[in-house]
């Protein structure tokens, strides 16, 4: 009879009742916090003292490590993670916004406002997870500035120009917020960035004790995140992944190490006669758009021009790169080998460490880790795509995922065994991820038939 008066008063209480859930969110779902470190290589805590990063691996899920797709390089790598889609599919092919007519080019921080660029059909999982009634929040994260087919991210911060990426103070700052969105604004999902070790890697290189002691400094700051969750009451009740977007390289220079001939592209094509627009002299991977007429002559003398440097036809790239079908891809692409910049007139570079290179070299492979309620703990997953996160946040939620091209095949096995019966609504997202979304309004519905129903049993049997 007790049990019968707390479903009745549930089903007068409407659609926030949770009687199946203990201490969740709507829907007893958990929240989650996507974490990304810039350039984070996967084997960077490995030669510095990382405790709390060590401890992570008792209490959580440690990958070896989870590949990027091609290309390796910042916003297309982020928003391939956000949309669970390929490079080619959801559009961000470069971190510079370009036009290849009009010759315009707009720097990396200044596509972060411009729609344009970024809202190419494929929607991101803050938008997806708003129209089925969540509450979602960028800070600083690629993407989460921009309108997507009209619709903002309920709240986003884009990071300004200038400001230092490893003031510790402020990183200890921005997880205090967060906090406070989850807490005292009942946010469910959020993605936090942050701009290091990215940063020391291009300035210093990957192998420089600055970049150590940047990874000490995150080491910190994963510890006083871990103090943030507690102080706030959100363990029981908060997921967080720790990824990244690339890895990182140390560029080769003839000047230190005299073997390297380093690549610069005007010794075998003149640029002025036979390209129309370029977009290189930025790390590992390129593109050109040929004159009129031109491209065969350029891909001839480029095939065989240097021995560490790939040309590709856009017609001819590898149909596993998931990259070359976007009409943003031009008719050349150039692809250096691990550590070899393409320079076009000069080596105007001066970048120690980059990224851009083939997916497949380790130095590209980034860090997975995550923590909380759903995670198994002290758990080594296999490597896998980090175009799957996207599946995995989405089933963490209990979100309908949009169509993607990733799988919970490789990121399952992370969850707790009783997943889905701590959260017994969860939808099971197909292989295509095509499921025909059901939100969370639908899903309240069902769960009060199903109270109805109980009711009505239990009125029988009294
Ligand atoms: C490039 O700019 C031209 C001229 O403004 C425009 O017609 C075209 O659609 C643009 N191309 C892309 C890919 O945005
Ligand atoms: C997004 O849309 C809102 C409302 O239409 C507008 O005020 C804002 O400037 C747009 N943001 C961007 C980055 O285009
Ligand atoms: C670091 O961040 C703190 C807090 O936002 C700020 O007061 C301080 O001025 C910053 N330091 C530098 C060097 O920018
Ligand atoms: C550069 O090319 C040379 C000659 O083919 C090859 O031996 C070397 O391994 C290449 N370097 C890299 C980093 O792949
Ligand atoms: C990626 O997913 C999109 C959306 O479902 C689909 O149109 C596209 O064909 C997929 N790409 C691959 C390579 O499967
Ligand atoms: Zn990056």
């Amino acid at each position: 009879m007790k049990l019968g008066l707390i479903l009745v008063a549930c089903i007068l209480y409407g659609a926030e009742c949770r009687p199946f859930s203990e201490g969740g969110r709507k829907g007893g779902f958990n929240k989650l916090l996507l974490i990304s470190f810039d350039g984070f290589r996967w084997d960077y805590d490995q030669d510095v003292e990382t405790p709390n990063f060590d401890q992570l691996v008792k209490e959580g899920v440690k990958a070896k490590y989870i590949t990027p797709p091609m290309i390796t390089m910042t916003s297309p790598s982020h928003f391939t993670t956000i949309t669970g889609r390929w490079i080619e599919d959801h559009g961000v092919v470069h971190n510079m916004l370009f036009n290849s007519t009009t010759l315009l080019k707009i720097t990396h921080k200044a596509t972060m406002k411009r729609s344009e660029w970024w809202d190419n059909g494929a929607l991101p999982l803050w938008i997806t997870a708003q129209n089925q009634g969540l509450k979602t929040a960028s800070f600083y994260y690629p993407g989460g500035g921009v309108n997507y087919s009209g619709q903002a991210v309920d709240r986003a911060l884009v990071e300004s120009y200038g400001m230092p990426d490893d003031n510790e103070t402020e990183w200890q700052e921005n997880i205090d917020t967060v906090m406070r969105w989850y807490t005292q604004e009942d946010f469910d999902f959020v993605t936090l960035y942050f701009g290091e070790p990215d940063s020391v890697g291009h300035s210093k290189g990957p192998d420089t004790q600055e970049r150590k002691d940047i990874i000490k400094m995150i080491d910190r700051t994963l510890g006083y995140l871990k103090r943030a969750i507690a102080k706030h009451g959100l363990t029981d009740n908060l997921n967080v992944i720790i990824t990244s977007d690339h890895g990182m390289t140390t560029i080769k220079k003839e000047k230190h190490d005299p073997t390297v001939k380093e690549i610069i592209l005007n010794k075998y094509i003149n640029f002025l006669q036979l390209v129309h627009f370029e977009l290189v002299d930025y790390g590992g991977f390129g593109m050109l758009r040929p004159r009129n007429g031109k491209k065969q002559d350029i891909y001839n003398k480029l095939k065989n021009a240097h021995p560490n440097l790939t040309v590709y036809m856009k017609e001819d790239v590898p149909e596993n790169f998931h990259f070359a079908k976007n009409s943003r891809i031009q008719d050349i692409i150039l692809v250096g080998d691990l550590g070899y910049n393409l320079n076009s007139r000069a080596i105007i570079y001066v970048n120690k460490g980059d990224h851009g290179f083939h997916n497949q070299e380790m130095d590209m492979k980034m860090i997975f880790r995550a923590f909380g309620p759903d995670f198994k703990k002290n758990y080594l997953a296999s490597p896998f795509d980090s175009v799957n996160i996207y599946a995995l946040m989405c089933k963490l939620m209990g979100v309908n995922p949009a169509p993607n091209n990733g799988s919970l095949t490789y990121t399952e096995d992370m969850l707790v065994d009783d997943f889905d019966n701590l959260h017994p609504t969860s939808p099971t997202p197909t292989e295509t991820g095509t499921t025909t979304p059901a939100g969370h309004g639908e899903r309240n519905q069902m769960s009060l038939a199903l109270l109805s129903v109980l009711i009505f049993t239990m009125s029988c049997l009294l």
